[in-house]
């Protein structure tokens, strides 16, 4: 997913320089190799390989190094597998600049942007986790409801990423105008989004998901960088905001001022307590990964 992100962001960004760090060297050098000939296309910015000292130049710092082969569907069984590479990066992630933006790929993804604020360097604000794709696919879902292109289609889709979700049906929109879903017409909806990732991988990709992934990344980068006003789903600390603190979920977040900040939707009752359920998934997986971290570190 990080060399789909590396090739979306050299093919539209319209400057800048790309540094790629992977303890695969070869495949690192093969990924350089063909990314390079984008130049000759008309791509603007540079690209080449650097180590993790790059971190302390860098604006904008993407996360999505994985220790695992491509997730199977059971993503609980996932939570600690990048515990060893965490205990590595974790550290390193000190050279981050104040001013940059760090956006987490690498799941358990509001784990691990969870513990990146924990540990202590870095302001809330200006860690992301993506989470784009589950609103992503509840605007599809809606979209197929509605018979209307996704594009029209507004609506949130908010909690943990791939676990306990919250399609908040109280705000839901096509062209801007308010449309409210029967309860009766949101199973079909609801079972789209809870068997959207199984399915995906039964088709045996090889793969994790990287194409809608790494246009995600892109469009959170062009919407910090450019302050762009539309808020976009973020995993972001929380601090106080949907009466949850210290765990990161996928949100709104405005990222057009100087510190991306958390917009507040009006929840229904039984919204509201689908994100504290999804706020207590993320802090048992907080707890394991942290758990699992330490005895990596050999401090536990
Ligand atoms: N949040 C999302 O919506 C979302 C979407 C897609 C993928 N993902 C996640 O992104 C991660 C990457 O997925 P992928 O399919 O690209 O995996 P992948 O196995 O294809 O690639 C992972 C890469 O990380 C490298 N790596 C391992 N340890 C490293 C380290 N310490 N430093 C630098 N590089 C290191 C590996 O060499 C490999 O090239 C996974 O955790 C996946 O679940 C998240």
């Amino acid at each position: 997913m990080g060399s789909a992100f590396a090739f979306h962001w050299l093919a539209s960004a319209p400057a800048g320089d790309l540094v790629l760090v992977d303890v695969d060297a070869d495949a690192v050098q093969a990924q350089l190799m063909d990314l390079q000939h984008l130049r000759g296309l008309g791509a603007r910015p540079g690209v080449r390989i650097g180590s993790t000292e790059a971190l302390a130049e860098a604006d904008v710092v993407v996360v999505a190094a994985s220790l695992s082969a491509p997730a199977g569907p059971d993503r609980a069984a996932m939570v600690t597998r990048n515990a060893g590479l965490l205990a590595g990066l974790l550290p390193n992630l000190r050279l981050v600049r104040p001013d940059a933006l760090v956006v987490v790929a690498t799941n358990p993804v509001d784990a691990i942007t969870t513990l990146v604020v924990d540990s202590g360097s870095l302001r809330a604000e200006q860690v992301l986790g993506l989470s784009l794709n589950d609103t992503l696919r509840f605007r599809a879902a809606l979209a197929q409801h509605f018979g209307v292109e996704i594009g029209r289609v507004e609506g949130w889709n908010l909690g943990q990423h791939g676990g306990a979700q919250v399609p908040v049906y109280s705000a839901v929109s096509v062209d801007g105008r308010p449309r409210s879903v029967a309860p009766a017409d949101r199973p079909p909806i609801d079972s789209y989004l809870a068997d959207w990732f199984r399915s995906y991988q039964e088709l045996r990709p090889g793969r994790s998901t990287g194409w809608a992934s790494a246009a995600g990344i892109g469009r959170m980068i062009d919407t910090w960088w450019n302050r762009r006003p539309a808020p976009l789903p973020c995993s972001r600390v929380l601090g106080g905001e949907y009466g949850l603190k210290g765990v990161a979920l996928g949100v709104p977040v405005d990222l057009s001022g100087d510190r991306p900040a958390v917009v507040e939707l009006r929840l229904t009752g039984a919204e509201e307590a689908g994100l504290l359920r999804a706020g207590e998934a993320v802090g048992r997986a907080v707890r394991a990964l942290r758990d699992a971290v330490a005895r990596e570190r050999g401090d536990a």
